[in-house]
């Protein structure tokens, strides 16, 4: 039978045991591999640090939030080792060929399958499985962690609506989703925020103080608004495409090091982005207003039942495309089915909200705010 490698890597989400084990069960149990589990993502591969997975180690791990296996967001090609910035890529080709592995599966978001990419690019035989509570991972409808998370979120913005309605407040509710509005605008939508606020869509706060005001003058003198935590006002989503622009068009490495400071310099000034939207909006409005960081409580804990079953349908399938050889796809959800697709047309193409998206639609149908 086949040897293969399997690790999570990048942020941890609802669903990556159920990916392990959907994979592990069908490699072991249908297709007689042997299943190598490398600990914290691209690391364990590097420092050659491996337990093996077998069909007890893969019992009762189903419900289970986070990974059995640990994680990182380590780059292969950049990685942190003894105190120096390396590229570690030899040594992952290097411990790959010792191992005698057939193949390695990366399980991940937008990150993870460009470093599996590289992998690929160095000539070892890589699945990808896409994980990711943002849902940006490209030519996928969706990947594990989103429903979960989605739900968490939901039932954050219907628990606020207690607060905000009892005590008359503006509640600024701060949602992940990196540079993708999904998460927000989902939950936004199934929790009734009043005001949905995505990156895909700069924001005006006068135009949010207006809706806040609006809806005061008819009586309902509160509001919850659903914040990406990548939406930003106009000026600040103006300055962000600036510094962006600088650092692509930086020609010497110098100058590529003076953009990415002064860009990491910009976002630190939009760290308390809810905070200034909050003050904000109680200046112009009157209205008492305060911040909720929903945070790590979105990717924590079980998964609800679509991811258990997208995980456990990706994780199979990816075990049935190592056994027939297929090597350098993610294997991706489309229309319900588990299809391979060319893991370079994924790597380093994220999925953000489309202005036409049906859910912008919807959202607008029902007079949903979103900012602009
Ligand atoms: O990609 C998942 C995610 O939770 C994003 O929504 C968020 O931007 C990021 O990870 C935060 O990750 P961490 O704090 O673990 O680096």
């Amino acid at each position: 039978g086949k040897r293969v490698g399997i690790l999570t890597a990048g942020g941890d989400s609802p669903g990556l045991n159920a990916a392990i084990r959907g994979f592990g069960k069908a490699a072991i149990g249908h297709h007689g591999m042997e299943l190598l589990g490398f600990r914290d993502g691209l690391r364990g591969l590097v420092e050659d640090r491996w337990q093996p997975l077998d069909g007890s180690a893969l019992a009762g791990i189903l419900t289970i939030g986070g990974t059995i296996l640990g994680t990182s967001r380590d780059k292969p090609h950049k990685m942190v080792v003894d105190g120096e910035v390396r590229d570690m890529v030899p040594t992952i080709v290097e411990n790959y060929e010792k191992n005698k592995l057939d193949a390695i599966v990366c399980i991940g978001g937008g990150g993870t399958a460009k470093n599996a990419n590289r992998l690929m690019e160095a000539g070892l035989n890589v699945i990808h499985l896409p994980k990711t509570i943002d849902n940006d991972i490209a030519l996928t409808d969706t990947s594990f962690g989103f429903s979960t998370a989605l739900g968490i979120a939901t039932e954050a913005i219907d628990r606020l609506h207690s607060t905000a309605h009892s005590h008359h407040r503006v509640i600024v509710v701060e949602i992940m989703g990196h540079k993708a509005g999904w998460l927000a605008l989902g939950s936004g939508i199934a929790g009734g925020a009043d005001i949905i606020l995505i990156p895909e869509i700069p924001y005006s706060v006068e135009s949010i103080a207006e809706s806040v005001a609006e809806r005061a003058r008819i009586g309902r003198n509160f509001s919850v608004i659903a914040l990406a935590e990548g939406a930003r006002n106009e000026q600040d989503t103006a300055d962000l495409a600036a510094a962006t622009a600088l650092v692509k068009g930086a020609s010497t490495p110098e100058a590529k090091a003076a953009a990415n400071k002064h860009k990491e310099a910009v976002e630190a000034g939009h760290r308390d982005n809810p905070f200034k939207l909050a003050s904000a909006l109680e200046g112009a409005t009157g209205l008492e207003s305060r911040v909720t960081i929903l945070g790590y409580v979105q990717r924590g804990g079980t998964p609800d039942a679509n991811d258990r079953l997208l995980g456990t349908l990706l994780g199979s399938a990816g075990a049935d495309l190592v056994a027939q050889g297929e090597f350098g796809v993610m294997v991706a959800s489309q229309a319900g089915r588990a299809v391979p697709v060319p893991l370079g047309d994924v790597a380093g193409n994220l999925k953000t909200v489309p202005l036409d998206d049906p859910w912008i639609t919807a959202a607008r149908g029902v007079g949903t705010g979103l900012g602009d």
